[in-house]
């Protein structure tokens, strides 16, 4: 064993894993072989989830199934609504998610059991229902009635028509598909870490998933999607304004901002260093809702934040950076971001948690002790 101290972890591998590949020399990110954008551009976000847990992509009739179930599962139990409604409005909705996913595990007839079938059951159900929890509590928030879901409409346009309660464009259904693809997985993050630690001690599928949301609402994990657009609001949005003026304003505030040494939520990624995989096929899709919705002034915001960064640091921006923005745009509120990454991220890390159980070892790392020496009363 070597004394050598690894903080934050970096650059430790902890164990293999077949779920996804991260290459930071190629900008690539893999899920079970599949390049996301691949995936991104022809694959629904149910099929993506059925690859990730299966580690191959779907027959029809295994896609059919799922779908099918996926619909069936998708109201919320009465325990889970009176537990949110408990809830104060104003508290973060990250801990809405927590609390749910909590009640969810405790009102399963088969908590205690972690079979692979098991497991994959409630990993569905998740999948299933977590969408009406943001939507239950988007809404709330907003003094509005809950929207029942309608099994006539897909993942990502029923989401957003339990959310907002009209059938939303086909071109925003697509932006919100291609978000929740990408955000769906990428190896050993800090939440997917969590999930597994859990995993680890034999403990049960929604302890390891309420542990891991727990650790995506930091702000240096998920919580930066959310932080991106504090940063756009403290800059200012004028829906009015020019692309150029916007740009302009973004800049200026970055270069400030770097001369106070602050950190900007958005750029900068542990294993990327030449750029995130997934933030081209993002922009992309933050583009189409930029022309959707007739906000040129949000991308003069983008373009100007990146290019300082870019300009006086190097740094380059993460999927968060694209993502908040998008989101924005669709009308969810920014504190409802980090939730639709709960949304997708279910998948990769119930997809650990099962890879975990099939090959478990405790994860218990030592410490360097650099308390005081021995000492007696
Ligand atoms: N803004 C300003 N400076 C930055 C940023 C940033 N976002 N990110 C890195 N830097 C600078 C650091 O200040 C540091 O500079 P220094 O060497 O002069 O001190 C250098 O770049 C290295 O930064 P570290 O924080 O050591 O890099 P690390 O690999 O540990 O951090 C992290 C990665 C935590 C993501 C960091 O880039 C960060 O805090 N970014 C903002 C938070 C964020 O966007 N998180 C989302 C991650 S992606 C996701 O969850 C989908």
């Amino acid at each position: 064993m070597t004394d050598e101290i690894r903080k934050g972890l970096a650059g430790v591998v902890a164990d293999t894993t077949a779920v996804s590949k991260v290459n930071p020399e190629t900008n690539s990110l893999l899920y079970r072989g599949y390049p996301v954008q691949e995936l991104a551009a022809n694959l629904s976000f149910e099929e993506v989830a059925l690859l990730l847990w299966n580690g191959e992509l779907p027959s029809a009739t295994e896609r059919d199934e799922f779908v099918e179930f996926e619909r069936a599962h998708r109201r919320l139990d009465d325990a889970v609504r009176t537990a949110i409604d408990l809830l104060p409005t104003d508290c973060h909705p990250m801990d809405v998610g927590r609390t749910a996913v909590s009640v969810i595990g405790a009102n399963d007839a088969e908590s205690e059991v972690s079979t692979p079938e098991v497991e994959l059951r409630k990993a569905k159900e998740l999948f299933a229902k977590f969408p009406a929890v943001v939507a239950y509590d988007q809404r709330r928030r907003r003094g509005l009635e809950p929207i029942e879901p309608r099994d006539d409409l897909d993942y990502s346009q029923n989401f957003l028509w339990m959310t907002f309660g009209e059938e939303a464009a086909p071109e925003v259904v697509e932006a919100f598909r291609v978000s929740m693809v990408l955000y769906a997985e990428h190896s050993f993050n800090a939440s997917t870490f969590t999930a597994r630690v859990v995993t680890s001690t034999l403990s049960d599928l929604h302890s390891a998933v309420t542990a891991a949301i727990g650790a995506l609402k930091g702000s240096l994990h998920g919580g930066a999607n959310e932080a991106v657009m504090h940063t756009f609001e403290e800059i200012g949005i004028d829906p009015d304004e020019s692309r150029e003026d916007a740009a302009a304003r973004a800049k200026a505030w970055m270069e400030d901002a770097l001369a106070k040494k602050k950190k900007v939520m958005g750029f900068g990624h542990r294993v990327y260093k030449n750029g995130d995989s997934r933030v081209p096929t993002m922009k992309d899709a933050l583009d189409a809702m930029v022309e959707h919705y007739g906000r040129q002034e949000m991308m003069g915001l983008y373009d100007g934040l990146e290019a300082a960064m870019s300009e006086a640091k190097g740094i380059l921006p993460n999927l968060d950076y694209p993502a908040g923005p998008t989101y924005h745009l669709m009308g969810f509120d920014t504190e409802m971001f980090t939730p639709l990454f709960i949304a997708s991220r279910i998948t990769g890390w119930t997809a650990h948690i099962r890879e975990q159980r099939a090959d478990n070892s405790l994860i218990r790392p030592v410490s360097a002790y650099s308390g005081p020496d021995e000492r007696h009363l």
